[in-house]
């Protein structure tokens, strides 16, 4: 956690809008995908087993051909199992920064776990490709990658769920009060019921649609296939909605909003009609429609993160608030810096305040008579020296004299304000100096301490007035 509180700057609201996107993106991907390695792995388990107690050899084959599905080379272990658990750390971490989310810490443990359990079972896949496929190596292996998948989804989760309750974030400390609450074990034992029923989704589709896949199996391997698949997924099924109850009955006050029921309820009936597929597969003759159904459980999968999405947003609504602010404050920091920094280079140009003062101002304004506006030569000595109060003026000119009308702001861009304020500070400067008659230099001296940067600005223009003169005289 710490981090990220020293490296990254409070995300924006458009920043944490396109983490929630990319953190459901990232879910997406790996849920699903965990989820049908579990179911897999624990089939893959049983059948071993199974096959070292009955020696049948169908066993070890649906079991090879089991992994293989969830595992069909390195590449896609790696972007479905492994990348996106960095982009989930990362994502959670920049969410809850400047948070005393008690289990950032866990989180990174059970994506490492969970790494480690795939690759424990890619060696068990590999494994099977040699001899002596039932030998206790082999299961245990199958064991003891999947006992790791197991512990680092549930401490992965667990972290995860743990975020949704805010209040906890300071009563709780210890990890493994942390991670065994009702809260969260319902919410792993919801997943796991949507891992089974997406796993014989996969089966079903896998198995029986994929293109090419269905005519290399034998009648009893499509008909023991077709019962496991058929079976874990109405397995599943029934588990998914009742630990799913539990899982928001247990869930925060604070973490619960209409929306998420709506979700919830959603789930449910999506969660139906992939029943009724299933069902068909059961008991029709044919397998059919493998492409619509595991579709169906991905979108059961899709709804289960937005629900978390949901549930995140609603429980850290007050620190994401807080860290809006501060961005927005950090924003309007820089802003300002910006702007004065661009202020400070643009430097006044008096051939273009001329032009300026020409084309803009002497519609209302003479040097000596009263137009609209006041006689420049009579209200300018008062900003002599002080080019920072005239520029202001008439960028927003302010009621000033009672006997005349309010001026109205000139909308010119900044760098032609600062010219013609140079211009016209530039041609009173000499008759200023004068106005202030007896005692200049301590005047002068005052404006210097008080406005700081304003006095070099007039000595410049002195200097450049001089120049002026110098050249006049020349011509
Ligand atoms: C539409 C007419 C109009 C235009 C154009 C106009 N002014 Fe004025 N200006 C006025 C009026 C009216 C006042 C008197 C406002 C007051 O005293 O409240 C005034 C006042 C001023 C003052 C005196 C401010 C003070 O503190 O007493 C300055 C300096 C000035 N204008 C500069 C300019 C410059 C420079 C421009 C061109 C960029 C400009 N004005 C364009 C109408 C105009």
């Amino acid at each position: 956690m710490e981090i990220f509180n020293q490296y990254v700057l409070p995300p924006t609201r458009e920043h944490l809008e396109l983490l929630r996107y990319l953190m459901v993106l990232g879910y997406l991907v790996l849920l699903p995908y965990v989820g049908i390695v579990i179911g897999s792995a624990l089939l893959s388990f049983f059948l071993c087993v199974g096959e070292r107690d009955t020696s049948n050899p169908l066993y070890s084959r649906v079991a090879k051909e089991l992994i293989d599905m969830a595992m069909p080379s390195r590449v896609a272990v790696l972007v479905f199992g492994i990348l996106p658990l960095p982009v989930i750390w990362i994502i959670h971490g920049q969410w809850l920064i400047h948070s005393i989310a008690n289990t950032m810490h866990l989180l990174p443990l059970g994506a490492v776990l969970v790494a480690a359990g795939l690759v424990v079972l890619m060696a068990y896949r590999h494994s099977l490709d040699g001899e002596g496929q039932n030998s206790i190596t082999v299961i245990g292996t199958c064991g003891i990658g999947l006992a790791i998948l197991l512990l680092g989804s549930f401490v992965l989760l667990g972290s995860v769920t743990r975020f949704f309750d805010p209040e906890r974030w300071i009563t709780t400390h210890h990890a493994v009060r942390l991670l065994t609450s009702w809260n969260v074990i319902w919410r792993y034992l919801y997943f796991l019921a949507g891992a089974l029923s997406i796993t014989g989704g996969a089966i079903i589709f896998f198995f029986f649609t994929w293109p090419g896949r269905a005519k290399r199996l034998s009648e009893e391997e499509a008909r023991l296939t077709k019962y496991l698949g058929a079976g874990i997924a109405i397995a599943g099924m029934v588990l998914f909605p009742v630990f799913g109850f539990f899982y928001l009955f247990t869930l925060p006050i604070v973490a619960l909003s209409g929306q998420l029921y709506w979700v919830g309820a959603l789930g449910v009936g999506v969660l139906f009609i992939a029943f009724l597929y299933v069902y068909r597969v059961l008991v029709g003759p044919k397998v059919r429609f493998g492409a619509p159904t595991f579709v169906l459980f991905v979108f059961v999968f899709l709804l289960m993160i937005v629900g978390d999405q949901l549930v995140l947003v609603n429980a850290t609504e007050e620190h994401i608030a807080a860290l809006v602010t501060e961005a927005e404050e950090r924003e309007a920091e820089i802003q300002l810096e910006r702007e004065a920094m661009r202020s400070a280079a643009i430097k006044p140009d008096i051939v273009r305040g001329q032009e300026v003062f020409n084309s803009v101002c002497s519609t209302c304004h003479r040097m000596e008579e009263r137009l609209v506006g006041p006689p420049l030569g009579s209200v300018l000595p008062k900003y002599a020296g002080n080019m920072d109060g005239l520029v202001s003026f008439i960028q927003k000119p302010s009621k000033v004299n009672p006997d005349y009308p309010p001026m109205p702001a000139p909308g010119l861009p900044l760098v032609d304000i600062k010219s013609v304020a140079a211009y016209l500070l530039n041609q009173i400067t000499p008759d200023s100096k004068n106005a202030q008659g007896g005692a200049p230099e301590p005047v002068d001296l005052e404006r210097a301490t008080d406005e700081g940067e304003a006095g070099p600005t007039q000595g410049e223009l002195v200097e450049e007035e001089r120049e002026d003169t110098d050249q006049r005289e020349g011509e």
